[in-house]
């Protein structure tokens, strides 16, 4: 099988979704894969076309999110020469060249509403016109759509046809998120690992058990595509050495700061976290050099952990409050309390960063590395 068309993954939620998706390949059945973001909907969609009948056709994948409003019509179902300043040409539409193949709509939940009715009729009849047409086309396109939205807040909201909401899941695929996936996290990561060994000629000394652990552990907001970057550039930028903790939370770290400073607007409430807990990770290393480096000038006992609590040798890096929001439940008491410093740091460093700021808000969420909203909840939740 190609390598695009592989589902790695022996997780029973994986093993189920594979059964489920080979039986609906046999059909022409629509289907709706949500999952969040680089979970693997694409690969999923090209795993059903490519055990489907329609193997030996098209398979044509169309992300209506990256597409801008005006332009997706024309796209997906073409256009007349002349139909809009610009149109020198006629042009087939996507629907079109996916024809007795299989289109794949992904981020369905930004289709704008014009286009959404025009869609809920190809669905129905297979029929549509070119933009600047009354032509009536016929495809036989197999569809295929996928969402990390959650989509039955959008059609509450109206954003979404709630008649091509329902009719678009006549099947729907749920992609687990890479966290709930258990030892399919390192079985991913040694196929990585093999691909970029391969790719940069590296040869890989491999993860410290500890190392492991923290793969285990992380929450993986980026999914599969996360975990893909990640090993790419251990591999390359530690030049295949052997991988400790410390080593793979700097590139952790690394990697969420530099997502912290893209502006996005629209950064969910995962993504917020995750810049919490690289600072919580970035708190604890920094802990471990300042204590580093009292041990060295005070060459008796160390007096650091009068100032702080003892957590660079046994704090897992990600706190209690991740787990909860993720809602794993049933943690042994001892992670739990040991969880619990980590708590406390945050709350420290956030209280001394309010001190520093005298107050300001904005200027302490800049500092933190965290937004404005999420200082606010901090604050409220630990009675600043
Ligand atoms: N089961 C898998 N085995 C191997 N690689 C995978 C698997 N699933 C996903 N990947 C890889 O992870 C990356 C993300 O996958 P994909 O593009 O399918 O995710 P997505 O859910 O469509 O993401 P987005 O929401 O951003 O569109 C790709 O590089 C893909 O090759
Ligand atoms: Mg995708």
């Amino acid at each position: 099988m190609k390598r695009e068309t592989a589902i790695i993954g022996e997780s029973l939620l994986i093993a189920q979704l594979k059964q489920l998706a080979l039986q609906v390949a046999e059909t022409d059945i629509t289907v709706l894969i949500i999952g969040e973001t680089g979970s693997g909907k694409e690969v999923l969609a090209r795993f059903i076309h490519a055990n489907s009948l329609r193997a030996d056709k098209s398979f044509v994948p169309v992300n209506c999110g990256a597409i801008p409003a005006g332009i997706l019509e024309s796209e997906l179902f073409g256009h007349e020469k002349g139909a809009f300043t610009g149109a020198v040409q006629s042009r087939k539409g996507y629907f079109e060249s996916a024809d007795r193949g299989t289109i794949f709509l992904d981020e369905i939940g930004e289709m704008p509403p014009e286009t959404q009715v025009k869609f809920l009729r190809v669905i129905e009849t297979g029929e549509f016109q070119r933009v600047g047409s009354s032509e009536t086309i016929y495809s036989d396109a197999r569809i295929i759509a996928a969402t990390n939205k959650n989509m039955y807040q959008a059609v509450a909201e109206k954003n979404f046809r709630e008649d091509l909401f329902y009719r678009l899941r006549s099947v729907e695929l749920q992609l687990p998120p890479l966290r709930e996936r258990g030892r399919d996290i390192l079985l991913l990561a040694e196929n990585f690992v093999h691909e970029f060994e391969h790719k940069h000629k590296i040869i890989f000394e491999g993860f410290s058990p500890d190392a492991t652990e923290t793969l285990m552990r992380y929450p993986w907001p980026g999914n599969i595509r996360e975990l893909r970057h990640l090993i790419e550039s251990l591999l390359v930028l530690e030049k295949g050495r052997y991988i400790t903790p410390e080593i793979l939370e700097k590139h952790l770290v690394q990697r969420n700061r530099y997502k912290s400073l893209v502006h996005d607007p629209a950064r969910s409430e995962k993504n917020e976290l995750q810049v919490i807990y690289s600072n919580v990770i970035q708190l604890r290393q920094e802990v471990s050099e300042i204590r580093q480096l009292l041990q060295h000038l005070v060459q008796t006992r160390p007096v650091v952990p009068l100032l702080l609590p003892d957590t660079s040798a046994t704090v897992p890096p990600f706190t209690t409050a991740l787990r909860r929001s993720f809602g794993e439940n049933g943690n042994p008491a001892s992670t739990k309390e040991r969880l619990h410093s980590l708590d406390e740091i945050e709350k420290k460093s956030i209280a001394e960063a309010l001190d520093a700021y005298h107050g300001n808000k904005r200027k302490t969420a800049l500092a933190l590395g965290i937004t404005e909203r999420t200082l606010y909840r901090k604050i409220k939740a630990y009675g600043l």
